[in-house]
C-alpha cells in the first residue's frame, strides 16, 4: 500500500490532461473478498467500499471527468443472500443520505439507472431525494447502477420500442441504432471510454453490454476497497497508451 503522500507524488504530468476519458466506468468488484481476507465479514468489505467510491469521485472531480458510472450492485445481485442484500440497500441509502452535502459542494450531480421497482422503498426515495438536490450540479456526473443489468436495460428499451411500433408511432424500419441507444437507461450520457474492472475478473458480468462496444477495457487484482487515486490515474494513464481505431486501420485514425 502506498501511503497518502506517495500517492499525491504520482504527477499528474503522467497524464496528458488534453486527452482524459470523458466517462469512466467501474465493476467495484472485491469487497467480499478483501474482507474474508481479514478474517472479516463481507460486510465490512462494503462499508470499506464505500469510502474508496468518495475517494474515486474525489479524484474524478478533480481531475474533470466527464461521468463516472459505478456499479454498485446487479440485477443478479438480488440472488444473494437476504442479509447481504439487506445490508447492501441500507448502505446505500445510508451513504448517500451522509455524502449529499459534499456533492452538492463538489458540484457534482447525482443519477442513478437500474430498475427502480425493485429497489426498497426507503432507498429508492433517498436515491431520488439526492438526484433533485444535486441536479444544479455541473461538474462531474456521478451514475450509480443499482438493480441494474444490461439485458434488463436492452429488454426494458425492446419493450417501449415495440410499443411505438405497435401503437403505431413509430415505423419499425426507421428503427436505427440510434433509436436503441435513445431508448436505454443511459441515453442522457456519452458512451464510457475507459472500463475499470477491480477485483481481477475478467468478465463484465452484465454491465452496459451495448455501450461498452469500443470502451478500452482495464483490470486490476486490486479488490476495491485497496482501489486509491493512484491506481486510478494509473488506469487512465494507460488508456491514454492505447490507439483507439474503432475499427479503422491505424494509418486511418493518426
Ligand atoms: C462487489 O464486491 C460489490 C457488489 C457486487 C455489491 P463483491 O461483494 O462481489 O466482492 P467479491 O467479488 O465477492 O470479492
Ligand atoms: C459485478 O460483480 C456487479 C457489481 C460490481 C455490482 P459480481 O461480483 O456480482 O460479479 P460476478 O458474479 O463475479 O460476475
Ligand atoms: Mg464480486
Amino acid at each position: 500500500m502506498l501511503t497518502e503522500k506517495e500517492i499525491h507524488d504520482v504527477p499528474e504530468t503522467q497524464l496528458d490532461m488534453s486527452r482524459l476519458p470523458q466517462h469512466i466506468a467501474i465493476i467495484m468488484d472485491g469487497n467480499g473478498r478483501w474482507a474474508q481476507a481479514r478474517g472479516m465479514e463481507r460486510a465490512a468489505g462494503h462499508v470499506e467500499g464505500v469510502t474508496t467510491v468518495r475517494r474515486i469521485t474525489e479524484e474524478c472531480s478533480r481531475l474533470g471527468i466527464g461521468y463516472l458510472t459505478l456499479y454498485a450492485f446487479s440485477t443478479e445481485n438480488w440472488n444473494r443472500p437476504q442479509a447481504e442484500v439487506d445490508a447492501l440497500m441500507h448502505l446505500i441509502a445510508t451513504a448517500i443520505e451522509r455524502e449529499t452535502p459534499d456533492l452538492i459542494k463538489n458540484n457534482v450531480r447525482l443519477r442513478v439507472i437500474g430498475d427502480r421497482s425493485r429497489m426498497p422503498a426507503d432507498t429508492l426515495a433517498r436515491l431520488e431525494r439526492c438526484v433533485r438536490d444535486t441536479s444544479g450540479g455541473s461538474g462531474l456526473t456521478l451514475v450509480l447502477a443499482i438493480s441494474y443489468s444490461s439485458r434488463w436495460e436492452i429488454t426494458d428499451a425492446a419493450r417501449r420500442i415495440a410499443a411505438e411500433a405497435a401503437a403505431g408511432r413509430l415505423d419499425p424500419a426507421s428503427i436505427t441504432d440510434d433509436t436503441v441507444a435513445r431508448n436505454l437507461a443511459t441515453a442522457f450520457m456519452p458512451d464510457p471510454d475507459l472500463l475499470i474492472r477491480t477485483g481481477g475478473d475478467m468478465r463484465v458480468s452484465n454491465f452496459l453490454l451495448w455501450q461498452i462496444a469500443y470502451s478500452e477495457i482495464y483490470i486490476t487484482d486490486i479488490y476495491w476497497p485497496d482501489f486509491n487515486a493512484y491506481d486510478l490515474r494509473r488506469a487512465i494513464s494507460d488508456y491514454q497508451s492505447r490507439q483507439r481505431r474503432f475499427g479503422l486501420t491505424g494509418e486511418q485514425v493518426q
